[in-house]
């Protein structure tokens, strides 16, 4: 690809992106990318100049053309890599092949796993938490973040240029041609952060406040924040406003808002669902009625990341619950969301087992049932909407109590 045409955008004195945009990603490992990515990597123009982090592996000429943009590939001293996940490893290999580094240095935990994924015997060397890379003229400091977001996550900092590199932590899903988050709309940006927090962080939400805890101990006051996705950080007030954001969605206070989604064969399903809304609404809380012939699952997930209530409703088809609503009960189990109330329900026509196995998963799940379950034959009578309204107010006050 010609260095002419894909450039580096200079982030700081000797720092530079060097990354790739992804426009049209729309699945990310089940999760719905609607903006679609990038894959963000950066040159240092150290004594020893230092590549961090690569690009999913169909960029990696994006990703040499920017780097072409700004000095010789060949001139690459040391590769440093964050994370081992493919979209930030998929090229690593080919790169090193390419560039012939001195040095190329990941965590620990990140040389097992990119040992599984690539073979044996690669030219990495380990580099704990809280050692130093020396970069000839300036050092960049490593500090591990495991399970943030895999067990060999770990962030890069860079003292010299006042830079975190952060990598999958502060990140979101779009792609844009501005880099900086202050060139983009704050509401894009508040959802897309919130929705990249909810469905790749919230497992390990609890870690979170100790490692922005070590990390201010460490005496790191980043001036530039700069993520492996989407836009950077270099405004004081943008890089408090993702901080504190952080820090309030790892609490997962239950909030007066409520997630209600279904499914529905002949409409019965529905009905229900929209009866219960009308119960919740009528308490005054926030709701977000998602039935799943639209909602992804990773939007569902997005709203129960602020939501204090989950409500969740299925027919049953063939002795089961509907596939979508196990689709994103799976899903959402996997991300563990923490202090839920809620309640089930559901239709059928002679078996009726979807709301039993709900009512399962939620136990799993130690989302409190707060209500009784509504379980309709066939087609919901007045009484039986009643019921659903009934079910959706009973939560509704729930959390109104609660937050007072
Ligand atoms: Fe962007 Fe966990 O990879």
């Amino acid at each position: 690809m010609n260095k002419d045409v894909f450039k580096a955008v200079q982030v700081t004195d000797r720092v530079y992106w060097v990354g790739a945009i992804d426009w049209s990603i729309r699945d990310f490992h089940g999760y719905l990318t609607g903006r679609g990515t990038t894959y963000n990597a950066f040159l240092v123009l150290a004594d020893k100049i230092t590549l961090i982090d690569t690009v999913k592996a169909p960029y990696r000429n994006e990703l040499m053309a920017r780097i072409a943009s700004v000095i010789d590939p060949g001139d690459i001293s040391v590769i440093i890599s964050n994370h081992s996940e493919m979209d930030h490893s998929g090229c690593l290999i080919d790169v090193i092949d390419t560039v012939a580094p001195d040095a190329v240095y990941a965590s620990p935990m990140g040389v097992k796993a990119l040992t599984r994924h690539f073979g044996p015997n690669l030219p990495i060397t380990e580099v704990k938490s809280g050692e130093s890379i020396d970069m000839g003229n300036m050092e960049a400091v490593v500090m591990e973040t495991r399970m943030l977001h895999w067990p060999d996550s770990m962030v890069t900092w860079l003292p010299a240029e006042s830079i975190l590199f952060s990598q999958d932590a502060f990140g979101m899903h779009l792609a844009s041609y501005e880099r900086f988050a202050d060139e983009l709309d704050d509401a894009v940006l508040d959802y897309e952060a919130a929705k990249y927090f909810a469905n790749i962080l919230l497992p390990y939400a609890q870690l979170i406040p100790k490692v922005m805890e070590n990390v201010g101990n460490a005496g790191i006051k980043p001036s530039v924040i700069a993520p492996d996705h989407g836009p950077i950080y270099r405004r004081g007030e943008d890089i408090e406003y993702i901080f504190e954001s952080y820090l309030e969605w790892a609490k997962q206070e239950p909030a007066p808002k409520a997630v209600v989604t279904y499914d529905t064969m002949w409409g019965s399903t529905d009905l229900m669902g929209r009866s219960v809304c009308e119960g919740l609404a009528s308490e005054g809380v926030e709701v977000k009625s998602m039935s799943l012939k639209g909602a992804h699952r990773s939007d569902v997930a997005t709203e129960i990341l602020d939501a204090g209530a989950l409500i969740v409703g299925s027919p049953t088809i063939n002795n089961n619950m509907f596939p979508t609503v196990a689709d994103v009960m799976s899903y959402i189990k996997g991300l563990k969301p923490k202090n839920l109330v809620g309640g089930v329900f559901g239709s059928y026509g002679w078996s009726g087992e979807s709301v039993g196995q709900l009512e399962s998963i939620f136990d799993t799940m130690k989302i409190e049932r707060v209500a009784e379950s509504v379980k309709v034959q066939y087609v919901p009578d007045e009484d039986d909407l009643k019921r659903c309204y009934d079910l959706g107010k009973t939560i509704g006050k729930k959390l109104t109590e609660a937050k007072k």
